[in-house]
C-alpha cells in the first residue's frame, strides 16, 4: 500500500492563528507533548458546507484542556472560525478537521507551567473510517487487549491524545488477526466502547448503551440517542456487564470518524446488522448533511 505521509501533502494548516504552507507545520522534537503526552484533540466532520456540531467539539477541546491543567490561548468562537477558515482555505465542503492543542519547548520535564500552548488544524479528505462495503453488513471486532482505565487512574473524560495508546496496541493486534477494530471492556469489565468510537447494542427492540463514566461521551453517541428516541425507540443508559454480549440481536458504532457502522461480530458472538441499526445510520447520514426532515 503506498501512503502519502501525513506531512508531504498540499494545501495550509491553520497554526497559532495564521495560515502556514502544509510542509511549513512542524514542531521541534523537544516538544513537552512529544514526551509526555500534554495535548488534547478533537475529531470532525464538515458535510456539505457545514461542520457538524462544530461548537460542541470546539467546546469539548477547551474542556479536555483544562481537564490536563492547561488553557487554550484563544476563545472558542475563534477556533470555531478558525475551523471554518482552513475548510475554506483548503477548498474543502466535504472533509475531517483535526483541532490540536499542545503544550510547547519551554520546558520538558513532568512540570510544564511554562510552556507556551500552541493550536493547530488541519483538514483533510477522510471519506470512511471502515470500508463502505464492509459497513452496510456490519464490521468484525475481536476483544481488546486492553481495559479503560478508571477515572480514578486518568482523565478518562478528556480527549487527551495519551488515552489513545491502548486504543492503537488494541488495534494493531485486532488487524493483525484479520479484524476491523476491537471491543473495549471497562476496568470494572462493563462493556465501554471500540478502540475509536462508542458503542450501542440492541435486544428485543429495545437499544442499550454504556454509561459514559470512564471514556468519552461522544457528540455522536448523543445524537443518535436522540435520533432513536424520536424515531420512538426505548434507549436504556447503563452497565452492561461483557457477559451479556451474547444477548444481543444488533449491535452497531458511532463516531464522528465511524459516523453508525454496523458490527457483525464481536470475538465469539455474531449479530445482523437489522433494521434499527440500518435505520440510525441512515438518519445519521441524513442528519449530518441538513436533509433530515423533522431533525
Ligand atoms: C475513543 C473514542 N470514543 C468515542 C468517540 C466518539 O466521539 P464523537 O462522537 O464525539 O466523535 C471517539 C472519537 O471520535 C473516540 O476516539
Amino acid at each position: 500500500m503506498s501512503l502519502v505521509p501525513f506531512d508531504d501533502r498540499d494545501g495550509w494548516i491553520w497554526l497559532d492563528g495564521q495560515f502556514v504552507p502544509w510542509r511549513e507545520a512542524k514542531v521541534h522534537v523537544l516538544t513537552h507533548a512529544l514526551h509526555y503526552a500534554s495535548a488534547v484533540f478533537e475529531g470532525e466532520r464538515m458535510y456539505n458546507g457545514t461542520i457538524f456540531e462544530l461548537t460542541a467539539h470546539t467546546e469539548r477541546l477547551f474542556k479536555s484542556a483544562e481537564i490536563l491543567d492547561f488553557k487554550i490561548p484563544f476563545t472558542v468562537a475563534e477556533i470555531d472560525e478558525a475551523c471554518k477558515a482552513t475548510c475554506a482555505k483548503n477548498g474543502f465542503t466535504d472533509c475531517y478537521l483535526r483541532p490540536i492543542a499542545w503544550r510547547g519547548t519551554e520546558q520538558i520535564g513532568v512540570s510544564a507551567q511554562q510552556t507556551k500552548i500552541h493550536v493547530a488544524i488541519a483538514v483533510w479528505s477522510w471519506p470512511d473510517y471502515f470500508p463502505a462495503e464492509q459497513k452496510r453488513k456490519g464490521i468484525r471486532l475481536t476483544h481488546a487487549l486492553y481495559k479503560r482505565p478508571s477515572p480514578e487512574t486518568a482523565p478518562t473524560a478528556s480527549k487527551a491524545v495519551g488515552l489513545y495508546m491502548i486504543c492503537t496496541i488494541s488495534k494493531h493486534a485486532a488487524e493483525r488477526d484479520g479484524y476491523a477494530d476491537a471491543l473495549m471492556l471497562d476496568w470494572r469489565g462493563y462493556i465501554a466502547e471500540s478502540t475509536g468510537a462508542n458503542i450501542f447494542l440492541i435486544r428485543d427492540g429495545v437499544i442499550h448503551t454504556p454509561t459514559p463514566d470512564c471514556f468519552l461521551d461522544g457528540i455522536t453517541r448523543r445524537t443518535v440517542i436522540r435520533l432513536a428516541r424520536e424515531k420512538g425507540f426505548e434507549v436504556v443508559e447503563r452497565h452492561i456487564p461483557g457477559e451479556e454480549l451474547g444477548t444481543f440481536s444488533e449491535v452497531f458504532l458511532v463516531g464522528t470518524a465511524a459516523e453508525v457502522t454496523p458490527v457483525s461480530e464481536i470475538g465469539e458472538h455474531r449479530y445482523q446488522p437489522g433494521n434499527i441499526s440500518l435505520a440510525l445510520m441512515d438518519d445519521y447520514a441524513k442528519l449530518v448533511r441538513g436533509e433530515l426532515v423533522n431533525a
